[in-house]
């Protein structure tokens, strides 16, 4: 397996109290798969990344329990030196917006070659050459020309490939791309994700697709991680998911993807807004805005039953979501 999270829990200490980002988290990726983590905003997608990245603040973050094994070894207990490395050079990580995470007074050529140079050894001329293959690679017209620009005179789709480039220069066993075209514009989106499928299949890479967007996953990923209120609450492969949700949580999210069949029908939303990580509800974190919400939800908090070898739901109804049968 190349990346295992076990039980991963992290908590913010704030001024206001003690934030739980993440309990009790597990997944796993295989080389060549694609995982979507898929939630609304503040469910504890990026930070779950962060950890795995080895990028969390801390303070005011902190890892207060579980493993993240990376190829089997225990990412946790690595010394920062050869953390460091594994980060260089094995993961890479897309974040959504490019313009930041981008040298802005430095070419696109110079920052690609710049991976070679240090990485690799490579002489500048032969990184100049390398970049403008990677960006060839991630289809940026002209790129010979191209290489000299900085980020601010490309699109935000072509700085988007250009971060892609980035992050897989030096060709890494593992990337996580945290939201990486939520900033773009809808056919834009569909193109670099797009790429990135293509790119991931190339270099048979794991790849953790970050998105809040149900809409994007279906081509691209192999299985999906539902997260809610720092947990998961549903997993499985996509066309399970696609099939039938386990999950009431899941079920709004799909039912709020617009569809071109149900065009003119008014779209679902889930009511309701997700728990402050302070102050989650007991019971079942989502039954505040659950429909099927019975007693036993607001007073016994559901585990990760197992719907069958591939499949949990954290669900105590969840073989009535599965069947269709809501409340
Ligand atoms: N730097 C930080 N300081 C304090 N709390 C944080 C910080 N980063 C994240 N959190 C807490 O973790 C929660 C989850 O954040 P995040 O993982 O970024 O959500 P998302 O699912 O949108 O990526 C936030 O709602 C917040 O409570
Ligand atoms: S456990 Fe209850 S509240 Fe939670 S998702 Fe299932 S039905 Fe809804
Ligand atoms: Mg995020």
């Amino acid at each position: 397996m190349l990346l295992e999270v076990r039980d991963l829990h992290v908590e913010f200490r704030t001024r206001d109290g003690i934030a739980h980002a993440v309990n009790g988290v597990s997944y796993s990726v295989e080389a060549g798969e694609t995982l979507a983590v898929l939630g609304e905003s503040g469910s504890g997608k990026s930070v779950t990344a962060q950890a795995v990245m080895g990028i969390l603040d801390v303070p005011p973050g902190r890892i207060t329990g579980g493993r993240i094994l990376f190829r089997g070894q225990d990412l946790l207990k690595l010394k920062g030196e050869e953390r460091r490395r594994i980060r260089g050079a094995e993961m890479a990580m897309i974040f959504q917006d490019a313009l930041s995470a981008l040298n802005p007074v430095l070419s696109v050529g110079d920052q690609l070659g710049e991976m070679f140079v240090v990485h690799r050894g490579m002489s500048r001329k032969d990184a100049r050459a390398r970049a403008v293959e990677l960006m060839d690679r991630v289809r940026i017209p002209a790129a010979a020309q191209r290489v000299r620009d900085y980020p601010h005179q490309f699109s935000g789709g072509m700085r988007q490939r250009i971060m892609i480039a980035m992050a897989l220069a030096l060709e890494p066993a593992l990337v996580i791309a945290d939201e990486p075209t939520t900033a773009l514009d809808v056919t834009v989106q569909a193109q670099v994700m797009d790429l990135l499928a293509d790119l991931q299949r190339e270099y048979r890479m794991g790849l953790t697709l970050i998105t809040h967007d149900l809409g994007v996953v279906a081509d691209v990923a192999d299985k999906i991680a539902v997260m809610y209120a720092g947990r998961i609450v549903e997993s499985a492969p996509v066309h399970d998911i696609y099939k039938a949700p386990a999950h009431p949580y899941t079920r709004g999210l799909l039912d709020s993807i617009p569809r071109l069949d149900r065009k003119g029908r008014e779209l679902y939303a889930i009511k309701g807004l997700p728990p402050s990580l302070m102050a989650v509800p007991a019971g079942c974190s989502f039954n505040p805005r659950c429909p099927m919400a019975q007693d036993v939800c607001r007073t016994d908090e559901p585990p990760l039953y197992e719907v069958d070898q591939q499949r949990g739901s954290a669900c105590h109804f969840w073989r009535e979501c599965l069947h269709g049968r809501r409340g």
